[in-house]
């Protein structure tokens, strides 16, 4: 199986040889939740994955997880590689009473699982939330990363994120700190006018 490159739909395949997929989930099967558990398990161990150093219980993850699903502001995204879920991305729209901000949204808790990296899932989600939230009308997509995760920043920047910010006291891993980066996508988007 190799790595696709391919711009993605939702929930259309990214490449002939793997049956890869991204697709927007509304609601989750028990299967789902504990297939992205288990990747986001795995994700924590390889690396730390978004704010965990250690993974958390299955009951915590599972609540998690859920508790995304239920928030009106996050859209979730996840990676299917032969119809199991090993990865994520949300797409996070500011809340209401942030007028101010409106035009700017983020993306969080992007990881594929170690296994399954290589197949251009991760090209994928990311793909899939600039997209999406270029239709939402947003004109800024911002991220940031940790300085050492070198792959989702060649990621970022092939994909056209500019980097305008450091910071050196980022995250702290095994009592030291890590810098790091923001990063902002234009997105040509019209301003996103509030309901409220
Ligand atoms: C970053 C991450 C999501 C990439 O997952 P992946 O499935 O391997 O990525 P893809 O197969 O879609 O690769 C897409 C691009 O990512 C970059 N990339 C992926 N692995 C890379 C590596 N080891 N070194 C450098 N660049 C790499 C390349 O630009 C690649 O494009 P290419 O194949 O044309 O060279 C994965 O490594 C991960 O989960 N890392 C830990 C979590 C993390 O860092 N998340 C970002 C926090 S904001």
């Amino acid at each position: 199986m190799s790595k696709s490159g391919a711009n993605s739909r939702a929930g259309n395949r990214l490449s002939e040889e793997a049956d890869t997929r991204i697709e927007r989930l509304e609601a989750i099967t028990d299967a789902d939740l504990e297939n992205l558990c288990d990747a986001t398990n795995e994700a924590i161990i390889d690396g730390e994955g978004f704010g965990w150093r250690t993974p958390p219980s299955r009951h915590v993850l599972e609540t998690f997880w859920r508790g995304v699903l239920m928030v009106p502001e996050r859209t979730l995204f996840v990676a299917r590689l032969d119809g199991v879920i090993v990865g994520s991305i949300q797409l996070v729209r500011p809340p209401n009473n942030n007028q101010a901000g409106a035009f700017a949204a983020s993306v969080a808790t992007f990881f594929i699982a170690p296994w399954a990296r290589g197949h251009g899932l991760a090209r994928g989600l990311l793909n899939e939330s600039i997209e999406v939230a270029r239709k939402q009308g947003f004109r800024v997509l911002d991220l940031d990363v940790r300085g050492d995760r070198s792959a989702a920043i060649t990621l970022f920047e092939g994909a056209g994120f500019q980097r305008w910010g450091e910071k050196p006291e980022y995250a702290m891993v095994k009592r030291a700190y890590v810098h790091g980066y923001y990063y902002s996508l234009t997105l040509n988007g019209q301003q996103k006018t509030s309901k409220t």
